[in-house]
């Protein structure tokens, strides 16, 4: 009997963010995003700095004109905005069947608390489907990836103030009304566990300027609960076979040891990733959330009907982004200094002594992926898509044009294999797209160094260079991943 491999009709892709690859940031009536304010910092400079993260007083440096000449990546992308046609051919070549991307929400509602939308905007998304659709290939919309309009964060601090929910049901109605005929696949907002990290990247939040800041972010995760969930009942109002999705960075969590002590630290960990699928899958607050609020002095204003709303409308698929584990330690409690390079969150991080690091510290873990999957399947028992994937490098553009990049070749061999099998344990995963399939500017560090593509863009962390797109060697590859239905992927 052959062996069971990728369902007929898997959604093979890649993904990006509007934020990340557009630029034009103040073309055709766009306003400010969050991801406009963000700087880049050199490696020196970044040290001990959060850098999604901007405070608001340096935005009102930045509007009052105090801070020109710094260097702000995000504004400028990779200028997808005017060359969209070449990239989606190139996606195209390689077979794509399916493209992740964003609507900039600043390009609809300029402000974001605008009456009327901003028809320029909507004429570009309706330009990038169109030439989608040329080609067979699905988009797949992410509403939120971390591009609050600015004005929302400015005024009423963004996702802590419950009339975000109005704004972006307004902003959601007008492309769901807009685009019911070009977009079935969207996901409301992305890694939405994220706002317990990264507020202001996340939600818009001036974190400093709240009283009592985990208050602050559990009421600001409700209100993007509410949010998801209108927006889901508003998408099947709308949208004949809709399928909308939630969408979580997870890293998930090991115990170091076998000390059961280290067990119950990952527990932990865990439940911080699948509290957010809790809610936006089953419908419910896991108990033990109710607890913790109680312990931590935490209320969060909830009004009549809202859990009930929550419960009814759950969404349709589940996806994740994933790029390492990590492992918790008491050892490590009360250190807060990350795990050379890893994130630690609050969380005692200790490093990985089996696993191997990319150039940024990621922890490389294929097998952690399938590990996932089979936890999601077996909590929600519904459909999975793999959202983000991929490996950051320092690629080498050599003299003759190519990239030799068989080490991303064989991380994402690795990985493909690794959901292979997670099908095979019997979970239903029905697409896959691998982050930033063309390069584009990091989220995490604002850098163009640190790349992730298939196609390979001439420019470099100051927005040097020809923005020239060339094929490394990943392109090729990939193609025949798509092409063999994930059966050829090489030796
Ligand atoms: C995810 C984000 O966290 O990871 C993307 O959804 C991001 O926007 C990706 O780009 C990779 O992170 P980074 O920091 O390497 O760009």
């Amino acid at each position: 009997m052959k062996e069971k491999g990728f369902p007929e009709g898997f959604l093979w892709g890649g993904a990006t963010a509007a934020n990340q690859c557009e630029g034009a940031w103040n073309i055709d009536g766009k306003g400010f995003s969050t991801a406009d304010m963000v700087q880049y910092y050199t490696k020196e400079e970044s040290k001990g700095k959060n850098m999604e993260t901007v405070p608001r007083q340096e935005i009102e440096e930045i509007l009052a004109g105090h801070r020109e000449g710094y260097n702000y990546p995000k504004r400028r992308g990779i200028d997808f905005y005017h060359r969209y046609q070449e990239d989606i051919a190139l996606l195209a070549e390689m077979g794509f069947k399916i493209f992740r991307m964003s609507i900039n929400w600043a390009r609809i509602y300029p402000n974001g608390d605008d009456e009327q939308p901003n028809e320029q905007g909507l004429q570009f998304y309706d330009n990038v489907f169109d030439e989608c659709a040329k080609y067979g290939i699905q988009p797949l919309v992410t509403l939120s990836h971390y591009e609050t309009p600015l004005h929302l964060a400015l005024s009423i601090n963004g996702w802590y103030d419950r009339r975000m929910i109005d704004y972006f049901l307004r902003y959601c109605k007008t492309v769901f009304t807009r685009y019911k005929g070009k977009v079935k696949y969207w996901m409301t907002f992305n890694e939405i566990n994220m706002m317990l990290n990264l507020p202001f990247t996340a939600g818009g939040v001036f974190i400093e300027t709240c009283e009592h800041e985990k208050q602050a972010k559990y009421q600001a995760i409700h209100h993007q609960f509410l949010g998801s969930a209108l927006a889901t009942k508003l998408a099947h109002d709308i949208i004949p076979d809709v399928q909308v999705g939630c969408m979580l960075g997870i890293t998930h969590t090991y115990p170091d040891t076998s000390d059961p002590m280290d067990a119950l630290l990952s527990q932990k960990a865990n439940r911080n990733n699948y509290f957010f699928v809790d809610v936006q899958s089953k419908g419910e607050y896991p108990t033990y959330i109710f607890e913790e609020w109680k312990r931590d002095g935490i209320e969060v204003a909830m009004e009549p009907g809202d859990l009930e709303l929550l419960k009814e409308n759950t969404v349709d698929y589940i996806s994740f982004s994933y790029y390492y584990t990590m492992s918790v330690s008491k050892r490590a409690l009360g250190d807060n200094s990350g795990a050379n390079g890893l994130p630690d969150f609050g969380i005692p991080v200790v490093p990985n002594p089996h696993l191997k690091r990319t150039d940024w510290g990621f922890q490389i873990d294929p097998i952690g992926m399938r590990i996932i999957i089979n936890e999601l399947w077996d909590r929600y028992h519904k459909p999975i898509f793999i959202a983000e994937n991929g490996m950051g490098a320092h690629d080498v553009l050599e003299a003759d044009g190519k990239v030799h990049d068989d080490y991303r070749i064989a991380y994402l061999k690795a990985h493909i294999e690794q959901m292979k099998e997670a099908i095979r344990d019997g979970a239903n995963v029905f697409g896959y797209t691998s982050w930033g399939c063309i390069d584009i500017i990091s989220a995490g560090t604002s850098e163009m160094s640190k790349r992730y593509g298939y196609i390979y863009v001439d420019q470099d962390d100051e927005g040097n260079g020809s923005l020239k797109r060339y094929k490394k060697d990943s392109f090729a590859w990939y193609q025949r991943v798509i092409a063999s239905n994930g059966e050829e992927l090489g030796d």
